[in-house]
């Protein structure tokens, strides 16, 4: 299945490439956007993924009617980084997971700006374009941290950027992509130490986080617990030594330290 999720994401990635004229509507606020070929697009996954499974259910960014669990299930991002897209920042990316009760088994992550195709298959490692990853170990001055702002939700704005400052302090510097799936990968082929974000949805972080951890990478919640597929999810992922560490400056925020 995985060499058929390969062909089908990088068609999606193409239709991502060749948009034009693109137009956004708001969903829940002004940063909470849509536009015409996130909806295209997967439309466009969902009739070819649930070709390869057909007994599977879908659960997309823009469906309505997702479940929260089953046997088999998809869980796709058509386009993550749609603000990225409306703008011309060519850093956004198509995420589909494959998992069966519960469990996250295929992962692909596309960036079509930059050719790139992230993926694993649960046990057997993870890639780009062919090439096995290689993750940074260490602590955070070992390389870069990402952070996502959750833009949608202004819950854990304080706290991201109180974390984002004492981050600052203990890493090289900081990065602000836009694309959580990207952000994942980025973390799994060592090119950032760590990633941080205070909630994402499934399709953020399903396939991401499968690639991070066929690196033997830790994805955890804010409060040090699993990921649960079905819902939304703070997040912190890295090496076992760096995401301590990151904990360590999470505890230091709550003192209203900065
Ligand atoms: C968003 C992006 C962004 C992250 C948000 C996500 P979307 O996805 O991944 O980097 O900060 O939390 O919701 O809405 O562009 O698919
Ligand atoms: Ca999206
Ligand atoms: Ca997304």
């Amino acid at each position: 299945m995985l060499t058929q999720i390969q062909d089908i994401i990088r068609s999606a990635g193409q239709q991502m490439r060749s948009a034009d004229k693109i137009q956004s509507e708001t969903k829940t606020s002004y940063r909470d956007i849509v536009t015409l070929y996130d909806v295209q697009i997967q439309d466009y996954l969902k009739e070819q993924l649930l070709k390869l499974a057909p007994k599977a259910d879908f659960i997309g960014e823009e469906s309505k009617d997702n479940k929260s669990s089953s046997e088999q299930c998809f869980i796709v991002d058509p386009i993550d980084g749609t603000a990225n897209f409306l703008y011309g920042l060519c850093k956004s990316a198509c995420s589909i997971a494959y998992a069966e009760h519960g469990e996250v088994l295929l992962g692909c992550i596309y960036d079509p700006y930059l050719d790139e195709l992230f993926y694993a298959e649960k046990g057997k490692g993870s890639y780009c374009n062919g090439k096995p990853l290689r993750s940074l170990q260490g602590r955070l001055d070992q390389g870069i941290t990402i952070f996502g702002t959750n833009p949608y939700h202004a819950d854990t704005t304080e706290q991201t950027f109180a974390l984002a400052k004492l981050c600052y302090k203990n890493t090289m510097d900081l990065r602000h992509f836009g694309a959580a799936s990207v952000d994942f990968c980025y973390v799994a082929a060592g090119r950032a130490i760590l990633f941080f974000e205070g909630g994402l949805s499934p399709w953020d972080f399903a396939a991401g986080r499968l690639i991070a951890a066929e690196q033997g990478l830790l994805c955890k919640t804010w409060e040090g617990k699993e990921l649960n597929l079905f819902t939304r999810n703070s997040v912190v992922c890295g090496n076992a030594e760096a995401v301590a560490q990151w904990f360590e400056l999470l505890e230091q925020t709550k003192q209203g330290a900065e």
